[in-house]
């Protein structure tokens, strides 16, 4: 006699199977890093390039911050679960120039993240202050999402309630939630 349970088992498989995939880690959308300083990535173009804006928090002039463009690319477009990245910042409001490599990861709460280190390249007068015109350092960035998706109080903690979208958000600002 023909078990049927192990059968349907294996159809079942076979038929769900080709429709699974993991969640990939998409670079358009509104970023925050540690820093506070917090970037737009504009929809990433067949070729993997891309544009947007970076609003940095910190400055290592004394210029006033301004919004700043940014440009960049990325390996395999909706190929790749976690793609690498690059892209450069020049400041509309200094003579530097930052670049960002990285990678883009879904981690395991299914949380899109941005590991990066960065090199900023300051403007120096003379070729004998080369030594001290770079800096490098790490940012990594979460995801942010419209307010809208909030259901708690701006500042308030909240705890992890799986089943809701707005279970990745951890923290509310003013326009603002923050995995
Ligand atoms: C400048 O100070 O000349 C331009 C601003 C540089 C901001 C740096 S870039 C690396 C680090 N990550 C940030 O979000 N901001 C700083």
């Amino acid at each position: 006699m023909v078990q049927v349970t192990p059968l349907l088992l294996i159809l079942g498989m076979v038929l769900v199977a080709p429709g699974y995939s993991a969640k990939k880690c998409v670079l358009t959308g509104r970023w925050m890093n540690e820093l506070g300083s917090n970037m737009t990535i504009m929809p990433v173009n067949g070729k993997g390039e891309f544009w947007g804006f970076y609003h940095t928090a910190v400055t290592a002039t004394t210029n006033k911050i301004q919004v700043s463009l940014l440009r960049g690319s990325q390996h395999r477009p909706n190929q790749q679960r976690h793609p690498t990245f690059g892209f450069t910042v020049k400041w509309s409001f200094s003579d530097s120039v930052t670049v960002f490599t990285g990678q883009c990861f879904v981690d395991e709460k299914g949380n899109e993240i941005l590991k990066t280190m960065w090199l900023l390249r300051s403007h120096v007068d003379n070729i004998k202050d080369d030594w001290k015109a770079t800096r490098v350092g790490t940012n990594v960035f979460t995801r942010l999402r419209p307010r809208q998706e909030c259901s708690w109080e701006q500042g308030d903690s909240q705890a992890s309630d799986d089943d809701d979208d707005s279970a990745s958000c951890s923290f509310c600002s003013a326009d603002c939630c923050f995995q």
